[in-house]
């Protein structure tokens, strides 16, 4: 990822980072292929989820009516492209994927749309990066199920309304704060994924080893789970690269000790941090004096961008505690100074005493 500023960590690769919960075509693709649920009740955690979509779904199919534009959004790796699969299975339609990115031009939305048979899913994957222009198409197209095509050009331009099939639009997004109030506004369906506890990680290790045939410890898994920051995708990475270690080094069954032992070879500490996450600690308690430092600079000196430090590294911080957000930037937190075998910034002490509030623990 060259984002041509001074880096303080050029040696650390973000996009071959073993805890990154991005998707990476070349090693994910087969195993999320066998790994990823197919069915609500294969789809581990997110009760709150699902249990609302299961109710929208089945007043739909009652109704035998298209099931309302749904929005799911979260940080990545979390399910959202699985649950898309999983809810047009249950409504037993078909499903035509898609991303933001990928769609550039207006043409190319309405020809999509115009290919969608009827009660249709389409999926449109980081929906916040669709561009304005191609995003209008969308406007009538979620709320008529209509397509508006403009003929010609200048003062003899006419516009033709062709009316499409009735569809479901899912759009999946790590941020629903960067999409435009007016697309926002037409999703009937706004559900939020949170990240997993170690408890519901566990379970879907345990499930994906014995998919990938591979003996597993309650113990080992349990360990793995604690390690995955909250995020399926990074269990199941682990679960893989551990696998090696224990058919190499161990006995091919994963217990808590090879687990231990691989995590260990691996940098991943005991709650999941990685190089760059210590780094990115230890760069706000040195250089910053514990905070605030924003966002922009923090993302400066770590070498990434800020919608990166935002969406992936800092959910998985904040919710265990270790980085607080206050109006004017990021402060490390004392149980992240602990953690990290380092000083609590005495600034920091002296802003706790005349009370000004540094800490925002979040305990979910
Ligand atoms: N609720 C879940 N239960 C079991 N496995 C899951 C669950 N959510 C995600 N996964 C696993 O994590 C992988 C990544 O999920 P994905 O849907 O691609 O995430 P996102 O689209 O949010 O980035 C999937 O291939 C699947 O194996
Ligand atoms: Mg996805």
């Amino acid at each position: 990822m060259d984002n041509g500023r001074y880096s303080a960590f050029e040696d650390s690769d973000f996009e071959s980072r073993i805890v990154s919960s991005g998707y990476s075509e070349s090693e994910d693709s087969e195993t999320e292929l066998t790994l990823r649920p197919k069915t609500m009740d294969e789809y581990i955690g997110q009760d709150k989820v699902k249990e609302n979509l299961k109710v929208y779904i089945d007043a739909a199919k009652q109704r035998g009516e298209v099931l309302d534009h749904v929005l799911l959004y979260g940080p990545p790796g979390l399910g959202k492209t699985t649950l898309a699969a999983i809810i047009a299975a249950e409504m037993g339609v078909n499903i035509r994927v898609t991303s933001g990115p990928a769609i550039e031009k207006q043409g190319d939305l309405a020809a999509i749309l115009s290919g969608l048979g009827e009660n249709d899913i389409l999926f449109i994957d980081e929906i916040h990066r669709l561009n304005r222009s191609v995003e209008e198409i969308l406007y009538p197209a979620m709320e008529d199920y209509a397509l508006d095509i403009i003929l010609g050009k200048g003062p003899s331009a006419r516009s033709l309304r062709l009316q499409l099939g009735h569809f479901t639009l899912i759009g999946a997004t790590t941020r629903a704060g960067q999409l435009s109030t007016p697309l926002r506004d037409r999703f009937g369906v706004v559900l939020k994924l949170e990240l997993y506890t170690p408890q519901q990680l566990k379970e879907i290790v345990m499930r994906s080893a014995k998919l990938l045939s591979t003996e597993i410890t309650e113990e080992g898994a349990m360990e793995l789970a604690s390690r995955s920051r909250g995020t399926p995708r990074i269990a199941n990475r682990l679960l893989k690269r551990v696998r090696d270690f224990a058919q190499v080094k161990g006995s091919g069954t994963i217990d808590r000790e090879i687990a231990d032992y691989a995590l260990g070879k691996l940098e991943i500490d005991r709650l999941g941090l990685d190089n760059i996450d210590r780094r990115m600690l230890k760069t706000i308690a040195d250089s910053y004096d514990g905070g605030p430092v924003g966002l922009e600079t923090l993302a400066a000196t770590v070498g990434e961008e800020a919608v990166t430090i935002e969406d992936v590294y800092e959910p998985y911080l904040m919710q265990i505690g270790f980085l607080s957000r206050t109006p004017r930037g990021r402060c490390i937190t004392r149980t992240a100074c602990e953690h990290l075998g380092i000083d609590f910034p005495s600034k920091q002490d002296k802003k706790n005493r005349s009370g000004q509030q540094t800490f925002q623990f979040d305990d979910n």
